[in-house]
């Protein structure tokens, strides 16, 4: 099991395009850290400085203490694992798993015994005879992993493995390589752009936006203590609503003491808004029911509210609810979240509700 560390590292493309601003952070050995964020804000850049695929403005990063800024790729023993499987279409699923080792000098005897070792962890065995061709997505993924494992590398890095997949297959893969990256006990970095895949794949996960980290902490940390209202809205799905208190206060909202009312930002979960009434100490607001979206058990209910511009999304129970009807929203103290309208930063308060 290896440690990454990564300190102050930045990226600029020739171009002057600033990829990165100085990024810290560390993974701990056996973690699965999972980088997310939306397109364009520096993952993949972040994933290729480890790997060595691309160069360190500066800053540094270091595997097992070892700072490997100038180590070449092949040196890092790190494997990475790619969207596009990138398997040798000529070659039996056994020739993919066994090239990199051929490559390497690797005898035959320990080769076949990676190789079996490899397919049985990943329940490739009846396959290994079989061309790509003739291999479903999920499997030919499982095969892309197979390389990566059979090497026995210090860590894997994956860069949305599984985008190419449709939705059932992605949740079952991300079980998968879950429970792989847990048997095997290796330090892995995933990247995604998807909010449910890091949640649920990730023991830490780092909020990324516009080359720089917002957030680091497990997913039940940010879900339950967004630091910044980025965060707030990009964890969570929904994501979190956020309600200006200064118009809100304009149209007559009563406010409690503890919510300031100028400058701050009022964030609560959709599905901590109650539709109708409740007894918690809350604010309370009226609303336009503008659109419904019946999920089953439960209703994504889109509220038009005075003085907040975007609808309010509420997660309710049932299917009762009807575009056009008036409805009281019910947000309890207990569940806000405050945060500065200029800064976004969450406003910490020894007065307010424990979860603030
Ligand atoms: N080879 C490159 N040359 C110039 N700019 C690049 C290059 N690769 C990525 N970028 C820019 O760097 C930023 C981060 O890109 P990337 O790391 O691919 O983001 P992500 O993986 O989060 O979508 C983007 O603005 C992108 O356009
Ligand atoms: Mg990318």
């Amino acid at each position: 099991m290896s440690s990454i560390a990564i300190n102050q590292a930045r990226k600029v493309y020739s171009g002057n395009v600033t990829a990165l601003h100085g990024i810290d952070l560390a993974v701990e050995p056996g973690e699965l850290m999972v980088l997310v964020g939306p397109s364009g804000c520096g993952k993949s850049t972040l994933l290729r400085m480890i790997a060595g695929l691309e160069t360190i403005t500066s800053g540094t990063i270091a595997i097992d203490g070892r700072v490997v800024n100038t180590v070449e790729p092949a040196a890092r023993d790190i494997a990475m694992v790619f969207q596009n499987y990138a398997l040798y279409p000529h070659m039996s699923v056994r020739g993919n798993l066994e090239y990199g080792l051929k490559n390497r000098g690797v005898g035959k005897q320990d080769r076949q015994a990676l190789v079996a070792e490899a397919a049985r962890i990943l329940e490739l065995e009846p396959y290994l005879e079989r061309r790509p061709a003739a291999l479903s997505g999920g499997q030919r993924q499982r095969v892309a992993m197979g390389r990566a494992i059979v090497r026995k590398p210090r860590a894997f890095l994956f860069d949305e493995p599984l985008s190419n997949l449709d939705a059932k297959l992605r949740g079952q893969m991300r079980v998968e390589i879950r429970r792989l990256q847990k048997t095997l006990d290796t330090t892995a970095i995933y990247v995604t752009h998807d909010q449910l895949e890091a949640m649920t794949l990730a023991d830490r996960l780092v909020v990324m936006n516009a080359g720089n980290i917002e957030q680091v902490g497990t997913p039940t940390e940010l879900y339950e203590r967004p630091r910044t209202t980025f965060v707030a809205r990009f964890i969570g799905s929904p994501g979190m609503n956020l309600l200006e208190a200064a118009a809100l206060a304009a149209h007559g909202v009563d406010l409690p003491h503890i919510v300031p009312q100028a400058g701050c930002t009022i964030g609560i979960r959709p599905e901590d808004i109650v539709l109708g009434d409740d007894p918690r100490p809350a604010i309370s607001l009226a609303g336009r029911i503008e659109a419904v979206e019946i999920l089953g058990k439960e209703s994504l209910v889109y509220v038009a509210v005075d003085g907040v511009d975007e609808l309010v999304t509420v997660r309710a129970a049932g299917g009762r609810w009807y575009a056009g009807a008036t409805e009281k929203l019910i947000l309890p103290l207990a569940n806000l979240h405050l945060f500065n309208s200029g800064t976004g930063q969450r406003l910490e308060s020894k007065s307010s509700p424990a979860s603030l």
